[in-house]
Order: C-alpha cells, then sequence, then structure tokens
C-alpha cells in the first residue's frame, strides 16, 4: 500500500507574498519526505513477523499515525492556498479593513464564535501562540459536537476525533522561515490574505452536511495547473526515496513541454535567490553608510593613515 504524492493543490505562481521557491521547497521537502517516511514505515509494517517484539510494532504504529497526519495536512494546507486579495490601505493585522471573511463563510461559524470577527481574532492569536514553536492551526468542524472550533494540533496528531479541519494553517517554521525569517506575524498576515475561501467552504460545507471531503485534486480540472514531485505518469506520482529529478510542471504544459517549464522555475528560483541577496544588501549598506558618516572628518583621516601606513607597510 504506497502513498502517492499528490499533485500540489495550489499553482505556487499565483500565490503573493509567499514565493515560489519556499512552498516549492516546502512541497517537495517536507510534504514530499513525510510521504516517503510513510511508506516506509509501511514497507516495515508488512515485513514484521509474529514474534516481533511490541514496542517495535507500537513505534511503527505511533510514527504512522503521525505521518499520516503530516501527509493528510499538507495537502489541506496547499488546497486552501490560492485566493489571494490584494490588501486595503487600511489593511494588516488588527487594523479595521483587515481582511474580511467572506459572507457565506461568516454566516456558516458566526453561531459558534459569535462573529467571524472573533474567529479571526482566535484562529490569528492561535497562530501567533506557536510562533517559534511549531505544530498546525486548524479551524475544525466537530461531526459528534456539531460544531466549529479553532485547535493546535502538534506532532500532526492532536485533531479531534470525528472532526474535520476546514482550514489549515502550517506552522512549523519551514513553512515560513525561508522568506520571512522569524517573523511568524507577518507570515500569518500573507497567509490570511492568500486563502481560497471557495475551497474553506465546500469543505465546510460537506462537513456539516456529512459528505465526503470536495476533491482537491488540481488535476482533476484544466484551469488549474499543478506541480508534481518527480512525476511519471501525468502529474502523480508514487513516492520513492530515490533521488528528484526536480520539480515538473507537465500539468502546466498540456502534458507536452514540461522540460521548458522545469527550466523557467529554476531560473525564476534563482531570481528569487539573486533578489534576497539583494535586498540583504541593501539592508546593510545604510548602516554602514551611516557609521561613516557618524565617524566624521577624524575617523576618515584616521583610516587614511591607516591605508598610508599599511601601502608604506607593503613597500
Ligand atoms: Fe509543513
Amino acid at each position: 500500500m504506497l502513498q502517492e504524492i499528490a499533485p500540489i493543490g495550489v499553482r505556487p505562481s499565483t500565490l503573493t507574498g509567499l514565493s515560489e521557491r519556499m512552498v516549492v521547497s516546502h512541497f517537495e521537502n517536507n510534504y514530499g519526505n513525510a510521504v516517503r517516511a510513510l511508506n516506509a514505515v509501511h514497507r516495515e509494517l508488512a515485513t514484521l513477523d509474529a514474534d516481533r517484539p511490541p514496542h517495535r510494532l507500537r513505534g511503527l504504529k505511533r510514527e504512522e499515525l503521525s505521518l499520516m497526519g503530516s501527509v493528510t495536512l499538507h495537502e489541506l494546507y496547499f488546497g486552501n492556498l490560492g485566493g489571494f486579495r490584494r490588501a486595503g490601505p487600511n489593511s494588516g493585522l488588527g487594523r479595521p479593513d483587515w481582511h474580511d471573511v467572506p459572507d457565506a463563510l461568516a454566516a456558516e461559524i458566526a453561531a459558534d464564535f459569535g462573529s467571524a470577527s472573533a474567529w479571526r481574532r482566535e484562529f490569528v492569536g492561535t497562530a501567533q501562540s506557536l510562533a517559534g514553536g511549531s505544530g498546525w492551526v486548524l479551524l475544525t468542524y466537530s461531526r459528534r459536537q456539531k460544531r466549529f472550533w479553532n485547535q493546535i494540533a502538534t506532532d500532526h496528531t492532536q485533531a479531534a476525533v470525528d472532526a474535520a479541519p476546514v482550514l489549515v494553517l502550517d506552522m512549523y517554521e519551514h513553512a515560513y522561515q525561508m522568506d520571512f525569517g522569524a517573523n511568524a506575524t507577518a507570515y500569518i498576515d500573507t497567509f490570511i490574505r492568500n486563502i481560497n475561501w471557495d475551497t474553506v467552504l465546500k469543505r465546510t460545507k460537506a462537513a456539516r452536511n456529512d459528505q465526503p471531503p470536495p476533491n482537491e485534486d488540481p488535476s482533476s480540472t484544466a484551469d488549474m495547473p499543478s506541480l508534481s514531485v518527480g512525476g511519471s505518469d501525468g502529474g502523480r506520482d508514487v513516492a520513492r526515496s530515490g533521488s528528484r529529478r526536480g520539480v515538473d510542471r507537465r500539468a502546466d504544459a498540456g502534458q507536452a513541454g514540461g522540460r521548458l517549464l522545469l527550466l523557467r522555475l529554476r531560473r525564476r528560483a534563482q531570481r528569487d535567490e539573486d533578489a534576497h541577496r539583494a535586498r540583504l544588501r541593501r539592508a546593510l549598506r545604510p548602516r554602514r553608510h551611516r557609521g561613516v558618516v557618524r565617524l566624521g572628518r577624524r575617523a576618515r583621516a584616521a583610516a587614511g593613515r591607516r591605508v598610508a601606513h599599511d601601502s608604506a607597510a607593503g613597500e
């Protein structure tokens, strides 16, 4: 029973504020590794014989649960991205116009939180409480209690029994460190701006009406191309532990010309890296400049004497 790596649920180039490089790395390395590790656990479970030590089986079953959670939560996380809305002049965390929840979703969740704003405050506050730590923040529907609630899931496992996550936020550092450093608040703000509320609403209605989760495989629609990891059969791939060839955008290319798009993706990743280095240089340059100005004429004269001395010493 091999777990497949699903195509990523969002086209990374449609995101704003979350770099394609970071999202692709997250998908390839963190989600991909979870799938590969899960398959390794399944293979090991399949070969255990009857006289296996109990602690070995216990350890594998715990690992299996954690990895299954990681795989599913990552798929839901990527799937609820892609609905970028531009921030208004008075937008930003805590400001009056900050990213309104669409009316249709507000109607679904208001009864359980008092208002959509109250839900949003708690969801964001819960995410901020994980800054510098790790875990998932979920808006979840409990089928048993028939209500929505926000929850933290650490170790990929602490979801409530018989509950359906409808909005998933990855607060592990690998989800934001590359773009935001330690600034988790900026990441949360950017995440909220990129939420695909249509997807969240579909999940919400399915959970409330006891229906199966909606099909979010982007390869099932013509208008939502996807990435896959080392794909070999049209956008899906059986997970394996060998080295990967890179990101395949054959869905973007309509199953043809994938190499060209792969090349473009690599170039774009390089441009992202160059831009990041340029930003770093710009951030450092003014500080050096201010230092020279503050030292003034005397320091420049001293520097000149040092240069003259070094030149004389070199001769
Ligand atoms: Fe992650």
